[in-house]
């Protein structure tokens, strides 16, 4: 190991490249959650972040000088010291490995940065039903908006933390002049100690490790539909499903999946076919047989018998016996589309707010993903 002068060599090349990737996918994470299209790339991210996380783990039992966890600083009165040294002694010392707010910091990380692992994890199960927990979807689906806030504010609460983080760093950097930044780059930081050494083998295990997690990236993002994304709801055939829902309620626009309007909708609407929105749906049309078999099919299938985030969401936002007569008369519906302008509505290639296949791709087969939304334009 080179040795430099006043330096001591601290962060080996794996634990620089941990470092990184572990902040660089939360950032990541953090910003392609911002735009529900790149949902895909999120969880993506979040593997990544996921992984190197565990790798972290193990690396705090088995990694080499100053990575370990047993030489973390965790007594509460040398944080305290810590914190009232840097206030008086500018040119104070500061250790080789962890210092007292650093040990802290990393442990909070590891910690809240598994919880917010393991509940989007959850949270892409319960709510999208994908994932490796896409099973939990029929039976959980009622706590996806409990668990959305766990995940949503674990993050942003490790976001501030590492804001904290940097700021602290900054302040090693400029004011006490540490050189603290460049430490994470170069390995090398001024202080006092001896060199950290890493055997060979822990070097190939690091980055094998580090190339099975771009691996499970790349994986994500080309196959698109793998283990690790599929979603147990798959398009549905309605004319499979039920041929006359399909036939006598296609007739003049396409069939809107059952599970958007709740049981008492579909009911009115059926109970009211003389008057459908200005059409009058005669027993010539559609016999009596037919409207039973048809009513039957929807309430089997109404939002309340539907574990998919749409029908939940459009149930909760009613009231407890409201029966809206249209999906579009609902408040969810209003709510996600209040950011779309009404003119687009009216246009030549949409003509109405009803005509949901316009914008939606797959929405015959009961599919609403955000990546499948595309406003026509003329
Ligand atoms: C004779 C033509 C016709 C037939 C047949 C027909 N509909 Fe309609 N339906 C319409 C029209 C027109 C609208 C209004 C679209 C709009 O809102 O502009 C509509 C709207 C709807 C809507 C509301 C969509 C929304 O959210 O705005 C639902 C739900 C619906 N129909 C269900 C059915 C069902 C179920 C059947 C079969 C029993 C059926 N329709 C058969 C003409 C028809
Ligand atoms: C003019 C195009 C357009 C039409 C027509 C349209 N939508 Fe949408 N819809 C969108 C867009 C764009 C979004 C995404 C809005 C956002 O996220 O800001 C959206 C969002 C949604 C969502 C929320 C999806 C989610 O995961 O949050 C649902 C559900 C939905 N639409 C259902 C419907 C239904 C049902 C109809 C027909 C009754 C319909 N839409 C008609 C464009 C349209």
């Amino acid at each position: 190991m080179n040795r430099k002068q006043g330096k001591v060599f601290v962060w080996p090349i794996c634990t620089r490249i941990i470092h990184w990737i572990i902040a660089l996918s939360f950032i990541a994470s953090f910003v392609s959650s911002l735009n529900k299209t790149y949902l895909h790339y999120h969880v993506a991210f979040g593997w990544i972040f996921g992984v190197m996380l565990i790798y972290r783990i193990i690396w705090g039992f088995v990694g080499p000088r100053y990575a370990t966890f047993d030489t973390f600083k965790l007594d509460l009165k040398d944080l305290q010291w810590y914190f009232k040294e840097k206030v008086i002694n500018r040119w104070r010392k500061i250790p080789a490995g962890h210092n007292p707010a650093s040990s802290w910091y990393t442990l909070i990380v590891l910690f809240f940065g598994s919880f917010i692992v393991i509940s989007g994890l959850l949270l892409y199960g319960v709510q999208e039903g994908s994932g490796i927990f896409a099973f939990l979807n029929k039976e959980h689906y009622v706590h996806m908006i409990t668990l959305f806030d766990v995940h949503l504010y674990l993050s942003y609460f490790l976001g501030i933390w590492a804001c904290i983080h940097i700021i602290g760093v900054l302040i090693e950097q400029f004011y006490h002049k540490t050189n603290m930044v460049f430490a994470m780059i170069t390995g090398y930081k001024k202080a006092e100690g001896k060199d950290s050494n890493i055997s060979k083998f822990s070097n190939i295990v690091s980055y094998i490790f580090i190339l099975v997690t771009f691996s499970i990236f790349i994986y994500i993002v080309v196959t698109y539909d793998n283990i690790v994304t599929r979603s147990i709801f798959s398009p549905v055939d309605f004319e499979q499903e039920h041929k006359t829902y399909y036939t006598d309620c296609g007739d003049c626009h396409k069939t809107y999946p059952p599970f958007m309007l709740p049981k008492r909708s579909w009911e009115r609407i059926m109970h009211n076919l003389d008057n459908h929105f200005g059409e009058e749906i005669t027993e010539a049309n559609i016999s009596k047989q037919a409207r039973i078999s048809i009513l039957n099919f929807l309430t089997n299938n109404c939002a309340e018998q539907s574990s998919n985030k749409i029908a939940f969401k459009l149930i909760n936002s009613l009231d407890k016996n409201e029966a809206p007569k249209s999906i579009t008369k609902t408040y969810y519906w209003r709510k996600a589309h209040e950011n779309i302008d009404p003119a687009v509505f009216k246009s030549k290639e949409v003509e109405d707010r009803a005509n949901c296949w316009a914008c939606h791709e797959g929405f015959e087969n009961g599919i609403f993903d955000n990546d499948k939304i595309s406003i026509p334009t003329k």
